[in-house]
């Protein structure tokens, strides 16, 4: 307790009066209320909630082949089999964002890659979000461990295909710091755009009880999260040399798409698993109807930051937000 009020009294006191200062008043903040604010320190792992076989593991609406045919053939078995596996599905997606892309980050921020954020107040913020996503991890191995045991249900979910897209388009930029400004975008835009699976989840009365505490233990980090994130990237945006400025610029719109597409792949996957027959049509189908489309997410958040920092008045950045469909 000492401890901690030492550590507070340092980051309430650190940072030079400089044009960042208003986002480090508002990370101050953020680190004054993390005690009473993070799921972690509220501490519970909802052990005494039980997991009720009657209910459902997700919720249909969110399903995005929820309006084809076939889907709407399924038997009762199918269908309650095809929530599990949504369920499944959406939890190892966040693990792979917490394990794959964020964490990542915050150890890139506390390495020094990261420009902008050598003070005493970001490094707070940065290790309280790790410790946060780190809560999140355990929330959800420990929800899809009760899931597949009380259902019987032994699947693998292939890897996010988010976590591949950024992957792959590290591959394309051969410098370190280029790569290093991608994880940053897609951690940027992880957390500021607004998932509406964490809010009709965390709000369902249908959904599994245990499922729906967990998601809003979740949703309410994220909310945090959301305006921390924020405030970093205006921390870091004026950090950047021109060169860099432009290509986070460049960058930033693009992780938005590879948020929205449905993963059709792993749902190929899963529906075999599962022994569901007769679904390729039903996956063909939905790919072609996604293709291109950014539905089912508000990247209204992404787009207000890019404003912010001046992004949609540089050319460069401008023609990114367009050519992904963004900006119109
Ligand atoms: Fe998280
Ligand atoms: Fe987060």
């Amino acid at each position: 307790m000492v401890q901690e009020t030492v550590v507070r009294r340092l980051v309430e006191s650190s940072g030079p009066v400089d044009a960042g200062d208003e986002s480090r008043a508002v990370l101050r903040k953020l680190v004054r209320n993390w005690p009473t604010r993070a799921q972690v320190r509220r501490g519970s792992m909802h052990e005494d909630v039980a997991f009720d076989p009657s209910r459902p593991d997700f919720c249909v609406s969110l399903l995005p082949f929820k309006e084809h045919p076939r889907f709407l053939r399924f038997n009762e078995e199918e269908l309650s089999a095809t929530l599990s596996g949504a369920w499944l599905a959406y939890n190892h997606k966040t693990l792979d964002i917490e394990t794959g892309i964020v964490l990542p980050l915050c150890t890139d921020v506390l390495a020094g890659k990261v420009a902008g954020l050598g003070d005493a107040v970001s490094k707070q913020t940065i290790s309280e979000t790790m410790v946060d996503e780190s809560y999140h991890v355990l929330l959800t191995v420990n929800a899809t461990g009760i899931t597949r045991e009380m259902r019987g249900l032994d699947i693998e979910v292939p890897p996010s295909a988010l976590v591949r897209m950024t992957r792959a388009c590290e591959e394309e930029y051969a410098e370190e710091w280029q790569r290093s400004l991608i994880r940053f975008a897609v951690a940027v835009v992880s957390e500021v755009f607004i998932s509406d699976y964490l809010l009709q989840l965390a709000s369902s009365e249908v959904v599994q009880p245990l499922h729906r505490l967990t998601v809003d233990a979740h949703r309410r980090d994220e909310a945090a999260h959301g305006v921390v994130f924020r405030h970093l990237a205006r921390l870091v945006f004026p950090a950047l040399s021109k060169t860099q400025r432009e290509f986070f610029a460049a960058i930033l719109p693009r992780p938005v798409r590879w948020f929205a597409a449905p993963d059709f792949g792993a749902w190929a996957s899963i529906f075999q698993q599962l022994g569901i027959r007769d679904t390729e049509e039903l996956i063909s189908d939905c790919a072609g109807l996604y293709r291109g489309k950014l539905g089912g997410i508000d990247y209204s958040g992404v787009v207000s930051l890019a404003r912010e920092l001046g992004i949609t008045d540089m050319s460069i950045g401008r023609d990114a937000f367009e050519s992904e469909g963004l900006l119109v």
